[in-house]
């Protein structure tokens, strides 16, 4: 017998085993625990709660590491690409030559869209939020595609996965487009997924789109850097809504939901906007003391995480990339100083060192974004877009188990006890 957890409730001892994943804090199997005693625990924002078994990603957040089916986040970045990453989250091993080729032979011949999909923009007014849009349009492609929301078909569900990691990149070029007025560029099989994904966004009909080399690197790391993330809230959405046997579409489009909240994927936009209204450096310090005030709302963007309690590997290569694409483009963008400036001032204040906030994925993001040309509202579609191979992975793993449940959490209640009716001219 391994170890176990031993708790005393009601005058009752009660043991439960203690389970060690390869890596990682131990869990204490708690699933008998309402039956052998009557009580729940109570965790509402799951901070020692385990919601699944996972073995695709892994994140220690004292130390700043994570893994990828174990690949550290910074070797992918440097040295894979997004659709190696997709293939390496999909299936738990890096494909050889012929497994890459394959891979994305087919996810190149499925990122067109069903051309009825077309006129579902023209239902949203032109300057409609583009995650509205996404939600919107990414819950349809489930009205589009009956041949492939069998879940309990593995064959089905792969296919499911290429065709929602292959569309989304199209599917976000046309809500920006249809944001701006300007018609929608379909996709080139000649290009990379980035660089498609780039011509489908900045390219226009009248003339040749030239993809930046510079800038098509810089996307496809940005996509990997979003990839996956654990159990964080957009994918516990993913798991909870694909735990009914909800088809993988709409399951992706609730994840597209939760992720637009800015305390989550709508803190790049959130950042950004954070970063004009401090405008100079000589702002921040009242920014700061902002932060810091418990009375006032106001949060750092882009700082702090639940579970990093150090510096967010992805946020080291994002500031990385971040000066490769401006030295690229030759661009200077001082919102950059501001954010260099007040990570220094934020990280040397006590109150962020003792509540261990470091700057997070979305702290520079917004800054290489914008200048490569995206609007403050696409950031978070951007995060999307990349996330989704995530989303899709985990949802998948949850689906192919064999012991998948209806996640259906209890609570405590504290409302009134029954009491009877009081007829209106009685009350
Ligand atoms: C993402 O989960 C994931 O993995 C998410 C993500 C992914 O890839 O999927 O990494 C992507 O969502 C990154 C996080 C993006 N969000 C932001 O940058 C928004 C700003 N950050 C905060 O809202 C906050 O840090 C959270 C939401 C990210 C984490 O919140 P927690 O874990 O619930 O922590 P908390 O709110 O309880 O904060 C702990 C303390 C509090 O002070 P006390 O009540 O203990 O006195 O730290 C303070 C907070 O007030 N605090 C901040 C702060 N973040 C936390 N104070 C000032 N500025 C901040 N940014």
């Amino acid at each position: 017998m391994g170890d176990t957890a031993k708790i005393n409730i009601g005058g009752k001892d009660i043991e439960s085993p203690v389970l060690k994943g390869t890596i990682g804090p131990d869990v204490i199997d708690i699933r008998k625990l309402y039956g052998q005693t009557g009580a729940f625990t109570y965790d509402p924002g799951f901070t020692s709660t385990a919601s699944c078994e996972s073995a695709i990603t892994y994140i220690d957040g004292d130390e700043g590491v994570l893994l990828h089916r174990g690949y550290p986040i910074g070797q992918l970045a440097e040295q894979s690409s997004f659709m190696e990453v997709c293939y390496l989250l999909l299936n738990g091993e890096l494909p050889n030559a012929d497994e890459l080729t394959k891979f994305e032979s087919t996810i190149t011949r499925h990122t067109m869209v069903h051309e009825q999909l077309a006129s579902f923009f023209n239902g949203f007014r032109r300057d409609a939020h583009p995650m509205a849009v996404m939600t919107g349009v990414v819950g349809a492609l489930s009205a589009f595609y009956h041949d492939s929301t069998d879940i309990s078909d593995p064959v089905q569900r792969r296919i499911s996965a290429h065709r929602l990691i292959a569309k989304i990149p199209t599917i976000a070029a046309m809500a920006y487009k249809y944001s701006v007025g300007q018609p929608f560029v379909y996709p080139d099989n000649k290009l990379s997924y980035a660089g498609n994904f780039l011509k489908m966004t900045f390219g226009v009909p009248a003339e040749e789109y030239q993809v930046i080399p510079a800038v098509e690197k810089a996307m496809d790391r940005i996509f990997i850097l979003h990839a996956d993330h654990e159990q964080n809230a957009s994918t516990s959405t993913v798991r909870l809504a694909g735990s009914s046997g909800a088809n993988p579409f709409a399951c992706i489009a609730a994840g597209i939901a939760c992720l637009w909240g800015p305390a989550h994927g709508g803190a790049n936009e959130a950042c950004l906007n954070m970063l004009r209204e401090i405008g100079t450096p000589d702002k921040i310090p009242h920014y700061i003391e902002r932060a810091k005030d418990k009375n006032d709302p106001f949060r750092l963007m882009g700082f702090g995480h639940r579970v990093y309690k150090n510096y967010d590997p992805r946020a080291t290569v994002m500031q990385q990339t971040l000066r490769e694409v401006f030295e690229a483009l030759n661009v200077q963008d001082p919102l950059f100083e501001t954010a260099i400036r007040l990570e220094e001032l934020a990280l040397s204040d006590p109150y962020f060192k003792e509540k261990k906030l470091f700057p997070n994925v979305d702290f520079y993001s917004g800054i290489i974004l914008s200048a490569i040309g995206f609007p403050t509202t696409m950031f978070t579609v951007l995060f999307a877009l990349a996330r989704t191979v995530g989303w899709v992975a985990q949802w998948n793993e949850m689906i192919s188990d064999p012991g998948q449940k209806i996640g259906r959490p209890r609570q405590l209640y504290t409302g009134p006890v029954q009491r009877d009716y009081v007829p209106v001219d009685k009350r």
